[in-house]
């Protein structure tokens, strides 16, 4: 006999079924709760709340696990490379070789942007953020593609979709990286990866050839590894939720950019670099603001630290911080912005107010040093973490597509006024 909840209401006693998935995590179903006794769950930020059923990563927060479709992210980031896992999230297995260069080469045939979208593109002013731009240019990109608009589409024309998006946003993040310096932008190449590519059409320039330096080509791989996906966050969650009214993916993928846009998801890293930068401006003095950050009083937070789920460490911190040190090792660069990172990654891992609060390194903490080192602007380091995520949020919109999931429609427990009868009190 399968396992269930029994739940004692004053009176009513009710059995609710308990569903196990396939890590031994526990869940209770649901359901029929309001059906059942006309109460619903409160969780505030779904800290407690499962929205669906996913076989696509699972993290375990106590012990540090990360794996996409079971196969550890440690594993992934040092024998794997980003379109390999950008394969295997969408469809759930590695890759055959034939596979494997069907993939890439559909990709690479879709990685230009149709030309009138530049009317678009010129119309944003340089200094626009890159996340406003890249969530306006995304839905603007199902304008040319109004078959993506049909909920019904067969699973071809899903691929068709998913491979557009996969192939034109490194075009797009390129071009809005070019504004905001006033360079011309670059063409897609088809000789290139997907990685090397987009590195091309960020740093090259018209007058002069360019290729990327293959330490940096690796670092960005394995950073865009590391961020594909991350089972409900924020972000994926948005996709989902706008997915399930049977959007399309252009404006789902839109909504996940505008989520990761926020300081508390994907601008954690921007925020991050920001503050590494104040502490070095007022001469490095590491310790002044590990008390500042411990000053109720004081408003400075430390930023990149602590996870809503990690309750030990991200194991992707500990991937990003090894690259780090190998980049800047490599490119022969000294940042002293890495200087002030490691002293504060040493204080929080042994100071016990860091300790008892599980404040240490996170994914953000170390990943903008190193799109600081290969040379992207700060404003830029929220849209590398899209780019990055979006295989995760396209493999989570098409499995809440293929498994008919319904619309979401959370409930709530109204607070306002009771009933009142009108009276006409401005003066009209
Ligand atoms: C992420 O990778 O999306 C962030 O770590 C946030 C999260 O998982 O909640």
């Amino acid at each position: 006999m399968s396992e269930t909840a029994h739940i004692k209401l004053g009176e009513q006693e009710i059995d609710l079924p308990v569903f196990t998935g396939s890590e031994g995590e526990q869940s209770i179903d649901i359901n029929k709760l309001r059906d059942l006794t006309g109460y619903v769950t409160l969780d505030s930020g779904f800290k407690n709340t499962g929205a669906t059923k996913s076989s696509i990563t699972f993290l375990d927060g106590e012990l540090g696990i990360l794996r996409y479709r079971g196969y550890p992210i440690e594993q992934l980031a040092e024998k794997s490379n980003f379109m390999e896992v950008t394969y295997l999230l969408l469809y759930g297995e590695l890759p055959t070789n034939e596979q494997y260069i069907e993939f890439t080469d559909r990709i690479t045939r879709h990685t230009l942007v149709h030309e009138d979208i530049k009317q678009f593109f010129d119309g944003f002013p340089s200094n626009a953020h890159p996340m406003g731009q890249l969530c306006s240019l995304m839905c603007t990109l199902s304008s040319f593609y109004p078959d993506a608009l049909n909920p019904h589409m067969s699973a071809n024309e899903v691929d068709m979709t998913i491979t557009r998006i996969l192939a034109k946003m490194p075009t797009l993040v390129s071009w809005i990286h070019k504004k905001s310096v006033g360079h011309p932008i670059m063409y897609p190449q088809n000789k290139f990866d997907y990685v090397t590519n987009f590195l091309y059409m960020v740093f090259g320039m018209r007058t002069e050839e360019y290729m990327p330096d293959p330490v940096v080509v690796d670092a960005l791989d394995k950073l865009l590894i590391l961020h594909a996906d991350h089972e409900q966050n924020c972000s994926t969650s948005t996709v989902r939720m706008v997915g399930s009214s049977q959007a399309n993916a252009y404006a789902s993928v839109a909504a996940g950019v505008a989520a990761l846009w926020g300081p508390l998801h994907g601008g954690a890293n921007q925020q991050v670099i920001e503050m590494l930068e104040v502490i070095k401006r007022d001469g490095g003095n590491v310790a002044k603001y590990v008390e500042k950050a411990k000053d109720k009083n004081d408003n400075f937070r430390l930023m990149g630290f602590g996870h809503r789920v990690y309750k030990n460490f991200d194991p992707r911190a500990k991937i990003i911080k090894e690259a780090c040190d190998n980049v800047l090792n490599k490119l022969g660069i000294h940042d002293p912005v890495l200087d002030i990172a490691k002293q504060l990654e040493e204080v929080a891992l042994r100071d016990n107010y860091f300790v008892e609060r599980k404040l240490y390194p996170n994914v953000d903490f170390y990943s903008g040093i190193i799109y600081r080192a290969i040379g992207f602007p700060t404003e830029m380091f929220t849209v590398l973490f899209a780019l990055g995520r979006l295989p995760g949020w396209l493999s989570q919109w098409k499995e809440m597509r293929e498994s008919g999931e319904p619309i979401g429609r959370p409930r709530q427990i109204y607070t306002g006024p009771t009933q009142r009868d009108y009276v006409n009190i401005a003066i009209r």
